[in-house]
């Protein structure tokens, strides 16, 4: 190991445990630096927050209304509050954040259940809803009320715009709202086409009442939207933001936040050099003997099989997270700051931990 050692490039700077690990992009540090001029009006009454929101109907059309908040997993919780009735339940994937990673926030903030729904590439399929059309009208069951999709998924992978579009004709065929978990969403928009034309068509398009979209992940200091495509939807909104503590109270600096990441598709650039990193990565790695995939990468993360002897010296030299213990997968996520060099390195790391 130690000749092996001797022969590797040192670490990357960058590890590949998340795109959150990573810092915030400058223009987002300079933005918000401008907005730190003398006083300005608290909880959204200050011009970045009237600015950020043009922005936000420049991307979904004049009639849209979003709302900044703090974090993504209160943009769920908040757009989901403000979407289901009493005695609803929300239907999503098995995978999906608000069922996994979110501590049981939905269901203790709205008290709503969920309904996840098994799945092996994370995403839903309208005959799911379907199946689901017997609980409707009785009275001992949840009542499927909204169906919660993320874009891009845990599992990063991708809904087509018809896929969405089909999706959203059901449920609202059967009487549900949609909302997108778009934590991700730039890198589906930047995978997808990179266009604004791109996101409208797995969004508003595709029929879409919710959005949370999310700027943390890509080059943010922290700070998340909700969209509201179905302005009806927003009637309750800020109330329902405060009440489930998503209301800041400095929203000028959330604002000033997007307003640099919205300007000049700065999100969609960040998002897809993302996105290509880890497409080199995959390119980089998958002929390393030893070195197994399912998938090539969609957007910016990658999950490859490695021999289990493996996987704990390759972490120490360079931090990833395991994702599925029991095949011996980890997860490799790029962010918008990871460089070729970071990538070159890592793969030389891989050759000598894996291949050896
Ligand atoms: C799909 C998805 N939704 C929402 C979130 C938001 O999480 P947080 O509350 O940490 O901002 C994340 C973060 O990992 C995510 O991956």
């Amino acid at each position: 190991m130690a000749a092996m050692n001797a022969s590797l490039p040192p670490a990357p700077a960058r590890a590949f445990a998340s795109d959150n690990a990573a810092g915030a992009h400058p223009a987002v540090l300079q933005a918000v630096l401008e907005a730190n001029e003398g006083h300005a009006l608290a909880y959204g009454a200050d011009r970045w927050t009237a600015e950020a929101q043009a922005r936000f109907r420049d991307l979904f059309g004049p009639t849209t209304e979003s709302f900044l908040t703090w974090n993504g997993t209160g943009a769920n919780v908040m757009a989901l509050g403000t979407m289901v009735q009493p005695g609803d339940a929300v239907v999503c994937s098995e995978w999906a954040h608000i069922a996994v990673d979110e501590t049981g926030a939905p269901e203790r903030c709205l008290g709503t259940k969920l309904l996840p729904q098994p799945t092996t590439t994370a995403k839903l399929v309208p005959e799911q809803l379907e199946h689901l059309a017997h609980l409707q009208g009785v009275q001992h069951h949840a009542q499927p009320g909204v169906v919660s999709i993320t874009q891009s998924t845990e599992l990063g992978t991708l809904y087509t715009p018809d896929e969405v579009a089909a999706l959203c004709d059901t449920a609202h065929r059967m009487g549900m709202r949609v909302h997108l978990d778009g934590a991700r969403i730039a890198n589906a928009t930047a995978a997808l086409g990179g266009t604004v034309a791109a996101l409208r068509a797995f969004t508003v398009d595709a029929g879409v009442d919710v959005v949370s979209f999310g700027g943390t992940k890509v080059g943010g200091l922290g700070g998340e939207a909700v969209v509201y495509l179905d302005p009806t939807l927003a009637r309750r909104a800020q109330y329902v933001r405060k009440q489930v503590n998503q209301l800041p109270s400095k929203m000028r600096f959330v604002a000033a936040q997007f307003n640099a990441l919205l300007h000049d598709q700065l999100w969609i650039t960040l998002a897809d050099h993302s996105n290509r990193m880890a497409t080199r990565l995959y390119e980089a790695t998958r002929t390393v003997p030893g070195v197994a995939y399912d998938a090539a990468p969609q957007v910016n993360s990658v999950f490859p099989l490695l021999p289990a002897d493996a996987i704990a010296p390759l972490r120490d030299w360079c931090f990833f997270w395991d994702w599925d213990v029991s095949r011996n997968q980890v997860r490799w996520m790029t962010a918008w700051d990871t460089t070729e060099d970071d990538i070159d390195r890592f793969a030389a790391g891989v050759r000598a931990f894996v291949a050896g």
